[in-house]
């Protein structure tokens, strides 16, 4: 069984598309990035070993990975300007709002890195690649920081990913922050179980933005407008302000599980049900454990985890959820662990989008270094008006 699953090219009318980059089986609840489950990565790997496996299809030898570390290292930093950019935006702008304006911009500074002259670009991938993995670790951490006023801070070279990130998230100028082991490593893992999966909604939108011969910086920006969306990326946030209310009435969880099922509340159950999951999403079970470890090491007592417990537990046993095989998938249990770590709820999406990057990077690569790349032209079943002639009096020449 190798995965390899093909369908018409490009997006043709049956809505998908070839990819060698991770296979889902949404019966079995398999997961794998270029053929490894998500499992053994999880245990084994680390998020800069799953970006590079997924970018090139194999994880990296001691070499590439250093090659690799050292230009995000060199990539990391922002152009000064762009620096300046974020005092334009409202003390109000959503991260995600910001996210989107500002990777859209490193085209801008980056010109060289986005000719949308195909080979060009293909040429540049590897410092293109990156730049968007670095750089939207940079551009979240300096958004948060001008947006609360605080200076900001550059990224140490002798730091891994999530420890610049969270350094450069939470060090003040006299007093540095080094995560604990245990935080940085959780952090590593959302992120990296977050790295790629297969066509969702903001994926497939960064392949069809490619397809068109845009560069990488432009597709990866239709990416994180997607992905804001709260029936996708949206739902981490969902999910914590679900829980905070559920606790805020002093229920929990049954009262609210017996509103989503009635359906008419509009009340959703975030962080449950998949697209394509139709038994567990396998994230969900690695995510959930590593909730319990994070919050045992902090010393963190979270109601919120109770209450999802509660709602785990309650559903799994109700037939409204097991009848629509809705089952708990990523989100819900990443938010009480970046809740946890102290990233705030608004960048609960933004955490989304930097640890999907790489996903991103390889489909847009893909779609790049296709021999025969074609546009991406999907069809439609027309449901409008049959033909007819306009009224004899209408004429506005
Ligand atoms: C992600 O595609 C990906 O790979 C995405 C992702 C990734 O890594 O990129 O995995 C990340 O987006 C995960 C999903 C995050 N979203 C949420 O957790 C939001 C809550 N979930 C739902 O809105 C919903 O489950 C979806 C959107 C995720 C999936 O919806 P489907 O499969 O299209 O299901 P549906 O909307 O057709 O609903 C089928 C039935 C309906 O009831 P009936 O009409 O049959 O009576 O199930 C019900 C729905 O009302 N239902 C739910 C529910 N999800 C579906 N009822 C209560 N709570 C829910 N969460």
């Amino acid at each position: 069984q190798t995965g390899y699953i093909t369908f018409d090219e490009g997006f043709g009318n049956t809505g998908s598309c070839q990819s060698e980059i991770t296979f889902i089986n949404g019966e079995k609840g398999i997961l794998r990035y270029r053929g490894y489950p998500i499992e053994q990565i999880a245990e084994k790997a680390d998020f800069l070993d799953s970006a590079y496996l997924i970018i090139y299809g194999e994880l990296p030898t001691e070499a590439e990975r250093l090659r690799f570390s050292r230009d995000l290292i060199k990539t990391t930093n922002i152009d000064t300007r762009m620096v300046r950019q974020f005092e334009a935006f409202p003390p109000s702008a959503h991260p995600m709002s910001i996210l989107t304006s500002m990777m859209g911009s490193l085209s801008s500074y980056y010109p060289e890195l986005s000719t949308n002259d195909r080979v060009l670009d293909l040429e540049n991938f590897d410092r293109s690649a990156a730049s968007a993995i670095s750089k939207v670790m940079t551009v979240a951490a300096m958004s948060y920081r001008i947006s609360n006023g605080l200076p900001i801070n550059y990224p140490r070279k002798d730091f891994g990913y999530a420890e610049n990130f969270l350094h450069m998230m939470f060090s003040l100028p006299n007093d540095e922050y080094h995560a604990p082991k245990a935080v940085a490593e959780a952090l590593d893992l959302i992120l990296l179980l977050h790295a790629d999966h297969e066509q969702n909604c903001s994926t497939s939108t960064v392949r069809m933005v490619g397809s068109s011969g845009a560069n990488l910086f432009a597709s990866i920006t239709a990416g994180v407008c997607a992905l804001w969306g709260p029936l996708h990326g949206g739902a981490n946030m969902g999910v914590i302000k679900m829980l905070e209310a559920i606790h805020a009435e002093g229920d929990d969880g049954s009262r609210f599980i017996e509103e989503a099922k009635s359906g008419n509340s509009g009340k959703r159950l975030m962080g449950f049900g998949h697209r394509v999951y139709k038994n567990f999403d396998p994230r969900a079970k690695i995510i959930g454990k590593a909730c319990e470890r994070l919050l045992e090491a902090l010393g963190t007592k979270d109601p919120c985890l109770e209450i999802a417990r509660n709602l785990e537990q309650a559903a799994l046993s109700d037939d409204y959820f097991v009848s629509r095989n809705l089952y708990p998938n990523v989100d819900f249990y990443s938010g009480i662990m970046m809740r946890a770590i102290g990233i705030p709820l608004d960048m609960f999406t933004v955490m989304f989008a930097i640890g999907r990057m790489p996903g991103w990077v390889a489909n847009w690569h893909e779609v790049a270094s296709a021999p025969k790349g074609k546009i991406n032209r999907p069809r439609q079943i027309y449901q409008g008006p049959l033909e007819r002639d306009l009224p004899g009096t209408y004429n506005r020449r």
